[in-house]
């Protein structure tokens, strides 16, 4: 369509879009990760995170969310922050004539990825851009699962990312594992992998890796939440054993693992200093320190073992998830 024909809500997208961002971002699943995500972006639309974090707009205009489920961490309508709109089926959306998408996040379970995509890109209706970016959140559906799923579909080539966010996104202090099959051009902030890292910004640090890193990651660094909650329950329930109240345990372990992190990273950051010579500085020898470490750096059962056997068998999983997929989607269209 030209630019001169562009009417209602389209002409208003159009107008209103920043250089370097994506304008429409459609978002199909809003659960755990797909509601952490969008609660964070509506916090970076506003002012007073503008203000606080100085920096100018550089979000898409629209954000437009599809999921069916009652449950899902959206609120009402009326209660979304403005640039948001949300539906309850992709029917619903496609009626509502936005404009079109130019950026595509699958935010639905691995399972649900393959049948979801088919049916918006069967929709009759170009939902679409035809250079529209499409970002999968799926552990286990590496990219040229996906990319045979849209050339089956599309004549186009679409820029394709995977996404592996950890659940702190929602409050900035995510990490994300970005990978692609295309190639990042340096130098053009309209590039899609320019757009994407500036879509994730206000999520925290984002890390462009392989497709294979990405997925040997997802059982560490997706998973890490998981392992560090457990590690706050053991403190806490170690504390508790020795006599401190439950809640009490609690707040002592949680401020333990926020100020050891800044602290490590700060002295990473100003004095060059490596996690193992923070131990060094801390364990002084005969103290109290060296004698718990002697229990978490036993080379067959301490802390580096344990973590490495906790990444190999999340990544085992990974990888029959995926043939579990595989099957289910397979079962699915045999029928
Ligand atoms: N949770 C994490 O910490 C984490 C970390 C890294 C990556 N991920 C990835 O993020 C993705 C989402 O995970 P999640 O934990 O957020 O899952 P989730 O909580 O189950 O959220 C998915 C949501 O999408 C809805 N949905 C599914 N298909 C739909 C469709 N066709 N139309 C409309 N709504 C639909 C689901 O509704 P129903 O419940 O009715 O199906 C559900 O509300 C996964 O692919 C996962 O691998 C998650």
């Amino acid at each position: 369509m030209a630019q001169g024909m562009l009417q209602g809500a389209e002409k208003e997208v159009a107008q209103g879009a920043t250089s370097g961002s994506f304008k429409h971002v459609l978002v199909l699943g809003c659960g755990h990760m797909g509601g952490a995500l969008v609660s964070r972006w509506g916090e970076a639309c506003s002012d007073s995170y503008q203000q606080a974090e100085a920096v100018a707009t550089r979000l898409p205009n629209l954000f437009s969310i599809i999921d069916r489920s009652a449950n899902a961490p959206l609120g009402t309508g009326s209660l979304l922050p403005p640039r948001f709109r949300a539906y309850a089926s992709l029917n619903d959306f496609v009626q509502s004539d936005k404009p079109m998408v130019d950026a595509l996040l699958l935010a639905v379970r691995p399972q649900q990825v393959l049948p979801a995509l088919s049916s918006l890109l069967a929709s009759d209706k170009a939902l679409l851009s035809p250079s529209a970016t499409i970002m999968s959140l799926a552990a286990g559906l590496p990219l040229p699962r996906l990319r045979a799923e849209l050339n089956a579909s599309l004549t186009s080539a679409p820029p394709l990312f995977r996404v592996m966010p950890s659940i702190p996104v929602a409050i900035g202090e995510g990490i994300l594992l970005i990978s692609s099959d295309g190639e990042e051009k340096a130098d053009d902030d309209s590039s899609p992998f320019a757009l994407v890292r500036e879509l994730f910004a206000p999520m925290g640090r984002s890390v462009f890796c392989s497709d294979e890193l990405l997925d040997k990651g997802t059982g560490l660094w997706g998973s890490a939440p998981g392992y560090l909650f457990q590690m706050i329950e053991a403190f806490a329930e170690s504390a508790h054993a020795l006599g401190y109240e439950a809640e009490q345990a609690r707040i002592l372990a949680f401020q333990t693992f926020r100020g050891v992190g800044i602290f490590a990273e700060k002295q990473h950051a100003e004095k060059k200093l490596l996690p193992e010579q923070l131990v060094e500085s801390i364990a002084l020898s005969g103290g109290t320190t060296e004698a718990g470490l002697r229990v978490l750096r036993d080379k067959e059962t301490g802390l580096v073992p344990l973590m490495r056997k906790a990444g190999e068998l999340a990544y085992q999983r990974a990888q029959e998830m995926e043939k579990e997929m595989g099957k289910e989607i397979g079962a699915k269209i045999e029928k």
